[in-house]
Parts: C-alpha cells; structure tokens; sequence
C-alpha cells in the first residue's frame, strides 16, 4: 500500500467551518459524508499547478472534460455515452434540485425510497412539489439489518410522481441495487411516464468490489428516461469542490434540463473542473483501488466490534459507501440515540430522524476515517451505553 489511510490528519483550524470545528473540540466527528483522508496525489499536484500559475479566471467545462466523463462511464460499464449528453453541474444536490424544479409540479411530486438522504427530503422545502415516500422493508437476521423493496408500495405511489429520485448506492443503508431491481423500477417508472433520476455519487465507493450497474446503463430505452448524476467529490474525496455531472442522452430532456442550469447561473469553478478531468482521467485508480480495501477493512473492523460489543444493536452491512446505519432502539435511551452519544460519548453521528419518518432511534456511522478514529469513536460509543 502506498497510501498511509492510517495518518491522522489535523482539521481542527479554528478559521474553517467543517465537520471537526462544528462542534466543540471534545467531540469526535463522525458524521457529515466527507472522508478524512487527503485526496490522490494527481488530483493535488493538477491543484497545485493551477495555483502556481496564479490566474483563477471563468473556465467553462471544456470539450475534454465531457469526453473524460463519457470515456470513464464506457471504461468501467460499457456504457456508451456521448461527451454532449455530459452537463456540469455545481453538485449533485444542484443537480437533481434542478431536475425537480424542471420536471415536477405541484401535482406531481418526486418519489424517494426511505430512509434516505436527508437532501432528498428538502426538495419540497424548495420547490413547489410534494414529497412521496415509498418506503423499504427491513428484515433482520441476528444483529444485521438488510433492506428490500416493497413493489406494491411503489408501484401505487410512483403514480403520484413527475420524477423517481433514486439513490444508488443507497445512502445511509449502503445498497448497490441489483441488475434486477433496477430493471424492475424502470419498468415500473417508465410504464407510469415518471422520469428517473438516478444519484450515483457513491458508485465508485464498492466494497469488497462488489458489482454497480448504472440505471441508464440496462437498456437505450431506460438511459431515454433518465438523468444519471455522477462526481468525483465523494470516491476521491473533493466534495468541497463542488463539482458533479448530470448525464442525459434524451436530448429534448437534455435541452430543458440545460435551460434550467442556465436560467439559475450555475457555474463550476475553475478548480472543481481541473480537479474532476483528473479524477476521472484514470490516474488515481490506483489509489481508489487502496482506499475501497482500507473502507472494506474499516467496515468489517465496525461490524465485528458492534457485533461483540454492543449485541443489541441491529446494523447493515453496507456493500459500498462509508456509511453504516446502526438502530439503537433496543437500549431505550431517554435521549435520541444521536442526543445521547453527543452528550455522554461526545461523538457527533448523524441523527436518524433526518432520512426520514421512523429512523429516530437510528443514526448513521461514517467509518471514512483512519481506523484509530473509528475504533476511538465506536470505544466512547460503547462506554456510554454500558455507563448508564
Ligand atoms: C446520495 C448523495 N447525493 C449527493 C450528495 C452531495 O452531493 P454534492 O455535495 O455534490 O451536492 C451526498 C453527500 O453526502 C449524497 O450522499
């Protein structure tokens, strides 16, 4: 391994505002999706050489950057995609609020299975459409949590929808949908004319190289009726960079989603570009190929640990992500789980309730972290449950 995943880095300066200044100093921060460990060299010596250059004038994604992205989706899917079905995007939360704001309507709503992203939940704070939750059934098999879909469910209520909203990998349960179920929802989308969105931020983040398929990757006719929303921010670590692509082969849907991007003056900055054409280019896999081990390691090191530690709790086993979905129902804390290790464990999770109704005894463990942090983390966690 040529990458020391077990350095701990410091990212307490007092002058920014991240997941380690948020709260006070005592707190281990295990929470926000963003990894603490330092983006691949390429990606830092392209920064770098911007910076030495010293002019940070407007860039607008160029031809090459489109051509990186379509080159990198038939590298790793063979799926054929045209640099022009490429569009930047600030972000994948911009992206798929812009394809919202475009395809739904105050009668048409945007369908999300839950519990899931707490981002997915705002869309209907900020734009005039309602929210329809069709949520999964969760099985349980000694401590772990696995997560399926109930078909009736959404079937029934994607014909309440303008757009599907669906995020895969799954954060927080960590699924890599099936070629089968993608099939099905598709079917099941298109039959009903809901557009497809489809949030792959986290499709480069497999563990134990656990097989992805794009939803638009199956068929011509699903890729017609879908947006994919790719980035490099999360699998190379630059989510401050703020940079991500929506990829629609439908021109006419292509054409209005554009407009939408326009009208509200999106524009990447010169840095998110530079940084994802070499993210994409190929130079870092190798590093990606060390850190999907070290997040592998780091989830089985989790799941051992809760397992004999702490029985009672009921966890998945994510198959990509660095997110980990942890019920704590069974201690009967007076407090939110999320509350109560705040307090007593001063580690700051993810509250559950933010994914959605019914999650308020879960939070969400990120274990993108040197594995020192991790087991410190799930150590304090531990000791608060037992020191009631
Ligand atoms: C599923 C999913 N989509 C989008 C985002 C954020 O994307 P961005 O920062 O590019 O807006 C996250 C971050 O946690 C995420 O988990």
């Amino acid at each position: 391994m040529t990458t020391n995943f077990d350095l701990v880095l410091n990212r307490r300066n007092p002058n920014n505002l991240n997941k380690w200044t948020t709260y006070p100093k005592d707190v281990l921060p295990m929470w926000v999706a963003d990894m603490d460990f330092r983006a691949p060299k390429p990606i830092l010596d392209a920064l770098r050489k911007a910076v030495d250059h010293g002019v940070f004038g407007y860039e607008m994604p160029p031809a090459a950057l489109k051509e990186t992205v379509a080159a990198r989706m038939d590298r790793l899917y063979r799926w054929k995609v045209k640099p022009e079905a490429v569009i930047a995007v600030t972000g994948i939360v911009s992206g798929f609020s812009v394809a919202a704001r475009e395809f739904c309507t105050p009668r048409k709503g945007v369908m999300v299975q839950t519990p899931v992203y707490n981002e997915f939940h705002a869309i209907k704070n900020n734009v005039d459409t309602p929210q329809i939750d069709a949520p999964f059934v969760e099985r349980l098999d000694g401590n772990i949590l696995s997560y399926e879909i109930d078909w009736d469910t959404f079937e029934r209520r994607v014909k309440k929808a303008g757009m599907f909203l669906l995020c895969n990998p799954h954060n927080p349960l960590g699924i890599v949908f099936s070629r089968k179920d993608l099939s099905r929802m598709a079917e099941i989308c298109i039959r009903n004319k809901v557009l497809i969105v489809s949030d792959e931020i986290h499709s480069e983040l497999l563990l134990e190289d656990h097989p992805f398929t794009p939803m638009a990757a199956l068929s011509s006719e699903i890729a017609n009726h879908t947006i994919t929303l790719v980035a490099p921010s999360k699998t190379f670590n630059v989510p401050g960079l703020f940079c991500g692509f929506a990829i629609i082969p439908n021109k006419e849907l292509r054409e209005r989603y554009a407009k939408e991007v326009d009208r509200l003056r999106l524009h990447v900055s010169s840095m998110g570009l530079f940084a994802a054409r070499i993210a994409f280019s190929g130079k870092c896999d190798g590093w990606l190929a060390e850190l999907r081990r070290y997040l592998t390691a780091n989830r089985d090191f989790l799941v051992d640990y809760v397992t004999e530690n702490m029985p009672d709790v009921h966890l998945t086993i994510p198959q990509a992500t660095y997110l980990a979905w942890l019920d704590f129902s069974a201690y009967k804390l007076k407090k939110s789980p999320y509350d109560f290790f705040l307090k007593k464990a001063k580690v700051a999770v993810s509250d559950g309730k933010i994914f959605g109704k019914g999650s308020e005894e879960y939070v969400r463990l990120n274990f993108g972290c040197p594995r020192s942090i991790l087991e410190q983390g799930l150590d304090r966690m531990r000791k608060s449950l037992y020191r009631r």
